[in-house]
């Protein structure tokens, strides 16, 4: 008989829910997105619960329609525990909670961070290659930045993270600083094809180890641009595109130094990357060529599953369930957790 794992993903301003089936194989992944935040030039916590709550109903609904399964067939109920905002992960966690009870499923609680790194597993085709173990993630996203040792699906150990600022953090405030839109790393993704990245040069940390830091860099680039403005008020606007290139210039380069360290050290032979961050278009190139150039075998994540979603919970719980490491109905989630 036919193993279906629902996955249910609320950790943040993405209602998600999708269904995998054996070996990792996607049947469905729906992600309703909120727009109400845009206003606020960020998620609003009290915002977010309550679009949860109208969402996930027919967001869960969908997934099961567009997989083909009634749900009396599911097998198990993964859930997003944590991290992330708590209201909002209260409404994915009650929701599973109630289903699992009501099917009599068991009950896979999930963490998010463990699900982007698993998200290397999803297929969409039978034959899709996976990472082999060990391999080293970079785990970059607008709440965190991280490199991650992976033994197995369910032995992961943090190398190195943030010790203030994410990457994305910085793609973010530096855009705002710009009169970019929220968030901003897409805005400056997409300038950042058409500038200079070598126009202006920004701060790079030196702290030694694994671990990263980009609140220099924040400073250095909110400092270049006020003392620019002095003596011309337009200097944002004239220098949008070069701005923005040697701004993503910089951050790449602070992710891959470590990088390269965790690669030299781990002796790994894979490497892959996820998180939001993962979408940007010169992270994605940097990494495949630092790959391609050391004989690495480089994972990176389609962008579906770059920013957040339910296919990625389905699959942290698919190799739970496997193990049979279920949630009891007492557990509550987490607004920060460890790998
Ligand atoms: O993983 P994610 O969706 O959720 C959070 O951790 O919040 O990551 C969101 C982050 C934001 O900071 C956003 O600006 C960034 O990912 N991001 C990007 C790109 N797409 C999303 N940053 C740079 N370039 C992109 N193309």
């Amino acid at each position: 008989m036919s193993m279906y794992i629902l996955g249910i993903e609320s950790s943040c301003d993405d209602t998600s829910a999708a269904v995998i089936t054996d070996g990792g194989l996607l049947l469905s992944n729906v992600i309703a997105s909120q727009k109400v935040h845009e206003e606020f030039g960020g998620v609003v916590p009290e915002l977010a619960s309550r679009a949860h709550q109208q969402n996930i109903v027919p967001v869960v609904d969908t997934a099961l329609r567009r997989a083909g399964i009634d749900r009396r067939q599911l097998s198990a109920i993964a859930f997003t525990r944590g991290p992330g905002l708590l209201g909002s992960l209260l409404v994915g966690t009650s929701f599973a909670k109630g289903l699992s009870l009501g099917l009599r499923v068991p009950l896979v609680d999930v963490n998010h961070l463990h699900g982007h790194v698993l998200s290397h597993f999803v297929k969409r085709q039978p034959d899709d290659r996976v990472p082999e173990f060990p391999f080293l993630c970079l785990l970059i996203s607008g709440g965190n930045s991280q490199l991650i040792f992976v033994r197995n699906y369910n032995d992961m150990e943090v190398l190195g993270a943030t010790i203030d600022d994410a990457a994305g953090e910085a793609f973010d405030k530096c855009a705002k600083v710009m009169g970019l839109p929220y968030p901003g790393g897409p805005h400056i993704d997409r300038l950042a094809t058409e500038g200079n990245p070598k126009a202006f040069a920004f701060a790079k940390p030196r702290i030694p180890g694994l671990n990263y830091s980009f609140s220099g860099l924040k400073t250095s680039f909110l400092y270049t641009l006020r003392d620019a403005l002095k003596t011309d008020p337009d200097f944002i606007t004239k220098n949008q595109a070069d701005l923005a290139a040697s701004l993503q210039a910089t951050i790449i380069d602070i992710l891959l130094g470590k990088l390269k360290k965790a690669v030299e050290q781990t002796g790994v032979k894979t490497v892959a990357i996820g998180g939001g961050v993962s979408a940007n278009s010169g992270v994605r190139k940097a990494v495949a060529d630092f790959c391609a150039a050391r004989g690495l075998e480089a994972f990176i994540p389609e962008r579906a599953f770059t920013t957040d979603n339910a296919a990625m919970v389905a699959m942290a719980g698919y190799f739970k369930y496997l193990d049979k490491d279920f949630c009891r109905y007492d557990e509550v989630p987490f607004a920060r957790v460890e790998v």
